[in-house]
């Protein structure tokens, strides 16, 4: 009876470890897709290092979308280049 339930609760645990596995994974996944790619455009190949990054878009420059987000080091990360950047 008692060795039971602990089979059972171990059972459940990794039944909530595998949920949990998954639910970060499509968290992560989300956060990645959600970043709009880097446009194709003369401006964004190489693509230039992070500080150049922010050079244009912290400013408000006409067309420049602004960063809605907390400067990082790495901008590729997550934009990534599309192919013919
Ligand atoms: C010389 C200025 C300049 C630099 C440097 C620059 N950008 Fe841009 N960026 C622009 C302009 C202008 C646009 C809007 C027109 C366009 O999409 O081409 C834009 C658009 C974007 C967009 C929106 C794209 C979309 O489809 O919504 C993102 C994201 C972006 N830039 C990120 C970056 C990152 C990350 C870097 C560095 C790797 C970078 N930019 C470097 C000028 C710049
Ligand atoms: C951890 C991932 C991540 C990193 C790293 C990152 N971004 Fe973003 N960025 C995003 C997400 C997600 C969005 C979309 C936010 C939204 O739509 O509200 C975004 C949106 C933007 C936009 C607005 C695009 C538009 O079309 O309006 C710009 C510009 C931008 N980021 C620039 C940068 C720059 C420059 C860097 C490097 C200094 C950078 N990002 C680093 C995740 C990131």
């Amino acid at each position: 009876m008692a060795k039971k339930s602990i089979k059972g609760q171990i059972n459940f645990y990794r039944a909530m470890l595998a949920i949990g596995v998954i639910v970060t994974i499509m968290a992560v996944k989300g956060l990645l897709n959600a970043a709009p790619a880097l446009s194709i455009s003369t401006v964004h190949e190489g693509p230039p290092p992070a500080k150049e990054c922010l050079e244009c878009h912290v400013k408000e420059v006409e067309n420049v979308p602004i960063m809605p987000h907390r400067p990082v080091s790495n901008c590729v990360f997550c934009h990534e280049p599309k192919d013919g950047n």
